[in-house]
């Protein structure tokens, strides 16, 4: 068997772009309906580690290409909502604006409001997921656009006196809470019984860089130990700042986009505004399984 090859020479096939904002990247030169080799994935990790949002262009993703290329970046959690399931892939959860007859929806109908919310997927989870890729199917003319930001910038670019505020504060996150903030379809029983509140610290140290990021978002419920109207005031400032216009990164999709997202380091929200809903807007979503944060 031929020896790996050196890992610079990955890099230098992979073309690693700098979009508007240091933390978002594309990706080019890549057709993920090719297995990679291990050097292009291993170059492909370095590239997500300095940029915690990568963009791929031009892809014509079948489910299965999608389900290979996430399992590159680790174990794949499945939704436990089987309404989102596909038939053939438990792994891909379908976001769409779609009703059961395929019709679209108004912004009012759909199922879960919070996504278009600040949030980071699954910060709810007691492992959240280290990374989400969704992927645009079927994508309106208009509107739909994906706002990111950096939650290691949002972190950096507090003043000295804010960051020894928060330095130890820990922030209880509730899918519970976070639906019934969001407007969402109200939980069942058995939901709130499977979904019981996680404490995070409020700032995080990335297990792989060191860097530490501002962990919250929608599904923050209350900082532990705090007076409720404190508590409140401190998580919209920390959310205001970390989502100022200047720092957010807007991916205005196109059909064939594959955007691949570090859960522990970066806020994401969409826009319900595709073309007044009425065009259908269909994208595929992976989650590759995460850690405990500290
Ligand atoms: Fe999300």
């Amino acid at each position: 068997m031929m020896p790996d090859a050196p890992l610079a020479a990955a890099t230098a096939i992979l073309g690693v772009k700098p979009l508007t904002h240091a933390f978002v990247a594309e990706i080019t030169g890549l057709d993920l309906t090719r297995p990679l080799a291990s050097e292009t994935v291993a170059a492909l990790e370095r590239a997500f580690l300095a940029h915690p949002v990568l963009v791929f262009r031009d892809q014509k993703l079948a489910r299965a290409d999608q389900v290979r290329f996430s399992r590159y970046f680790g174990d794949l959690d499945v939704s436990v909502n089987r309404q989102y399931h596909g038939d053939d892939f438990p792994e891909i959860h379908t976001v769409s604006n779609l009703d059961a007859d395929g019709r679209p929806l108004p912004f009012e109908k759909l199922a879960n409001p919070g996504n278009y919310l600040w949030h980071t997927d699954g910060s709810y989870q007691k492992r959240p997921p280290r990374a989400s890729l969704l992927y645009g199917v079927e994508i309106p003319k208009a509107g739909g656009v994906t706002s990111f930001a950096s939650l290691h910038d949002a972190h950096e670019s507090l003043d000295a006196a804010q960051r020894e505020r928060i330095a130890g504060l820990k922030l209880v996150h509730s899918w519970v809470q976070s639906r019934l903030n969001s407007g969402s379809r109200p939980p069942t029983e058995e939901e709130i019984r499977n979904s019981p509140p996680v404490t995070h610290p409020l700032v995080r140290t990335h297990p792989e860089t060191g860097r530490k990021a501002l962990y919250m978002g929608i599904h923050g419920s209350h900082i532990e130990d705090m007076a409720s109207e404190e508590s409140t005031a401190l998580l919209a400032m920390l959310v205001e700042h970390a989502t100022r216009e200047e720092v957010v990164y807007n991916h205005h999709w196109r059909a064939g986009d594959l955007v691949m997202t570090d859960n522990r380091c970066v806020l994401h929200r969409g826009a319900p505004d595709y073309g007044g809903a009425a065009e259908p807007r269909i994208l595929h979503r992976t989650v590759v399984s995460g850690d405990a944060p500290f």
